[in-house]
């Protein structure tokens, strides 16, 4: 399935008659990032399932709605749940949500995730501010006819994950009592966690970290010239790494444990980009 440029433009055109400004930053936010999301000063709230032409998430612990508001000043669009190709979405359909932040207005994109630890030095509640990518799936976003009005059909990604955000991230890391680092995040399509040779193979290959979601979105920034700032929640050790066996209410406890914390940072983040 490919979309026109006006696909995206009639859902943004939807969006925009509801908005009550034109954002200056989108976030899509991944698990653990629920009691940000209430911390939005004077939110409006567009359930994705009224937007013309947008997705609707299925993934648990994903709310599903668009929130326009302010933080500490600054207008904001925030993802409340996203899209993972688990759900059974196209790569394509994946480039969607991006687009349509983008034709919104957004000027920089925050993207966070839960993610495994893959680096042995890394600890469940850890953050891991992603410096890099792997994806080995040969799957893209851009795939199918190019749209030059996002962006060139042949498009650099070797600073996608933007230094000087990243930079600011680690300043705003001082004294919030997280244990902070910066790594390559290696993706896997799931829904299922992956194999402990998967993991090894990540370790050899140069991953730090290992998720399901965040690559479509950084690449669809990356073609349409979005600086991206993205993060981890580590919420458990990757497969194999100890014996006990994965599953998503571990995730999700892990997840809300720091979310105050990674709250409270992610807020100041806000302020200072
Ligand atoms: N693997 C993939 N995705 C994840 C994991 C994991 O170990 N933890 C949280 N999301």
């Amino acid at each position: 399935m490919t979309f026109s440029y006006d696909y995206y433009l009639q859902c943004a055109k939807y969006i925009k008659e509801r908005a009550p400004f034109e954002p200056e930053i989108g976030l899509i936010l991944g698990t653990g990032l629920g009691p940000f999301a209430s911390q939005i000063e004077n939110p409006v709230s567009i359930p994705y399932k009224e937007i013309p032409n947008f997705l609707v998430s299925t993934a648990p612990g994903h709310a599903g709605k668009l929130i326009f508001g302010t933080i500490s000043g600054r207008k904001v669009v925030c993802m409340a749940g996203r899209f993972h190709s688990y759900e059974g979405y196209s790569f394509e359909q994946l480039s969607i949500p991006v687009r349509v932040l983008k034709l919104l207005g957004i000027q920089k994109l925050i993207l966070t995730n839960a993610a495994g630890a893959v680096n042995l030095t890394y600890h469940p509640g850890d953050i891991m501010i992603i410096s890099d990518h792997l994806k080995l799936t040969g799957d893209s976003p851009m795939k199918g006819p190019n749209i030059p009005e996002f962006g060139e059909r042949f498009f650099d990604i070797s600073a996608m994950y933007t230094p000087k955000l990243r930079n600011i991230a680690k300043e705003c890391a001082k004294d919030t009592g997280l244990r902070i680092h910066e790594g390559v995040y290696m993706f896997f399509t799931g829904p299922q966690f992956e194999t402990p040779a998967e993991i090894r193979a990540a370790r050899i290959l140069g991953a730090d970290a290992v998720g399901m979601s965040t690559v479509t979105e950084s690449l669809t920034a990356a073609h349409c010239g979005l600086p991206v700032l993205a993060m981890s929640v580590i919420t458990n050790m990757a497969a194999g790494i100890t014996k006990d066996a994965l599953c998503q209410e571990e995730v999700e406890k892990v997840g809300d444990m720091v979310a105050t914390n990674f709250s409270e940072y992610m807020k100041k983040i806000v302020q200072s980009i």
